[in-house]
């Protein structure tokens, strides 16, 4: 999630932008007030958006998100997935995945949904793919791990959506930090390695596409 309304793009531009959202359904809109009270970091629903149409033109059917948080994307994807698809997530904090695990089993998916608990670095090598989609929503500082452990499992044409690369603007405003450093040269890698073409979007937080070629 973004720190700021106008972080990334000029205030009246995300606030159209936002008021045209389509609206969310009480399930949806209950997450997005919890995550509001108590700090957690959803994603965005303009990013929710952008990845509700990315599986609607991919149909993926084995998808790996790292970081589940509340369950947020976990939903907003596993709606667009059919009962052949298979939805893994991976999620450090055992209190927020059981958070994930309710909200999840209210929302009954037509997917199947694994949930990982643990250090995602820790878990990505243990997984099976391949994966057709991947949603990297992490620690930041530990995105190119994320990438190194994911492309040998990625088939062609798999789509990865990344969230957060602009990083509330600092990444462009040339800002020094762990999470700062390591995103500016996220993106660095992910827009020249030729086994990707990749995209980033302002949209959310900045968000990357990527397609394994
Ligand atoms: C930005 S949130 C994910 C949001 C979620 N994708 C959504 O949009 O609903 C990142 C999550 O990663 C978890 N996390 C932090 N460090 C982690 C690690 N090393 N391995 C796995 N998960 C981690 C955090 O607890 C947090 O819930």
């Amino acid at each position: 999630m973004k720190d700021g309304i106008d972080a990334i793009l000029q205030r009246s531009q995300a606030e159209y932008l936002e008021k045209i959202l389509p609206a969310r359904d009480p399930l949806l809109a209950s997450m997005e007030q919890f995550a509001r009270e108590k700090d957690h970091p959803i994603a965005d629903p303009e990013v929710a958006q952008l990845v509700r149409v990315l599986l609607r033109l991919k149909r993926p059917r084995h998808l790996i998100e790292v970081g589940t948080n509340i369950g947020y994307s976990v939903i907003v994807m596993g709606r667009e997935l059919d009962r052949t698809a298979v939805l893994e997530s991976v999620e450090l904090d055992h209190k927020i995945l059981e958070t994930a695990r309710r909200y999840v089993g209210d929302a009954s998916l037509p997917c199947r949904v694994v949930f990982h608990e643990g250090a995602a670095t820790a878990v990505l090598p243990t997984l099976e793919g391949p994966f057709d989609f991947a949603f990297i929503d992490c620690v930041k500082a530990e995105y190119g791990q994320y990438l190194d452990q994911l492309l040998p499992q990625l088939e062609p044409g798999a789509l990865i959506v990344c969230d957060n690369l602009l990083w509330g603007g600092q990444v462009a405003q040339g800002v020094h930090d762990a999470s700062t450093d390591a995103l500016r040269e996220f993106n660095r890698r992910i827009t020249s390695d030729p086994r990707l073409l990749t995209t980033i979007l302002p949209v959310g937080d900045g968000t990357g596409v990527s397609v394994m070629v």
